[in-house]
């Protein structure tokens, strides 16, 4: 399958995924990384991998549904049937959405459905929870709101802080966004209304459920 990549930042997450499909554990390939930011860190890993990638300029654009059928209209030039969206900080529009229905994917570093939106390590330690994790889920017309793929739970110690949070959900999201996406690519995913079920998978046991099976 040909799998995007839309990033606007570091790229680690992109660098996860494609490492898995050049290792061959995913079959297909990352067609193209799109960013949204001419400085994006994403940038200079996609040229270490030998990955297309495109800046796609959204100050050429009058509003985010046309700069979102812009990109639409790339990736289906590009014959991309997946769009994994990797620290994208733009809010995609209905126009995407719809023209890639349960077929765009996100990942958000916290159990959601709590602290969706920014900062949600901030808001977590603040909060005092004694747990917290990231989701990969599928993307809707919310924020953070689609159904959920997969999620991944870490300990908050009474010590932790955004960043030391931060480095060790990490981790946890460079395993659990290949894992979802090889779900997709090798079709084990069934979407029914909030549900998503993966064919075959162990939701038994944390602290990942369901449970991780090639990462
Ligand atoms: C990741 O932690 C990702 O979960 C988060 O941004 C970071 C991007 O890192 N995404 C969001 O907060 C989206 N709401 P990366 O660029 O190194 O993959």
């Amino acid at each position: 399958m040909r799998v995007a990549v839309l990033a606007s930042g570091r790229g680690s997450n992109f660098e996860a995924i494609a490492r898995a499909f050049r290792e061959g554990k995913i079959n297909g390939e990352v067609a193209v990384l799109i960013v949204d930011n001419r400085k994006a860190g994403a940038i200079k890993r996609a040229e270490r991998l030998g990955v297309n990638w495109l800046f796609v300029d959204p100050c050429s654009f009058p509003s985010r549904e046309d700069y979102d059928r812009r990109v639409v209209s790339i990736l289906k030039h590009l014959g991309v049937e997946l769009v994994c969206l990797a620290g994208y900080m733009k809010v995609v529009s209905g126009v995407f959405v719809e023209s890639f229905r349960n077929r765009i994917l996100n990942i958000h570093p916290s159990l959601l459905p709590a602290f969706p939106g920014l900062r949600p390590h901030k808001k977590a330690v603040r909060y005092g929870v004694k747990v917290s994790g990231a989701t990969v889920h599928v993307v809707d017309e919310g924020v953070d709101t689609g159904p959920i793929v997969i999620q991944v739970v870490v300990p908050v110690s009474p010590d932790e802080t955004e960043e030391s949070l931060s480095e060790k959900v990490l981790k946890w999201e460079h395993r659990i966004y290949p894992q979802a996406v090889k779900w997709f690519v090798d079709g084990r995913v069934r979407i029914e209304g909030r549900k998503v079920i993966v064919e075959g998978a162990d939701y038994t046991r944390l602290p990942v459920v369901p449970a991780l099976e090639d990462f």
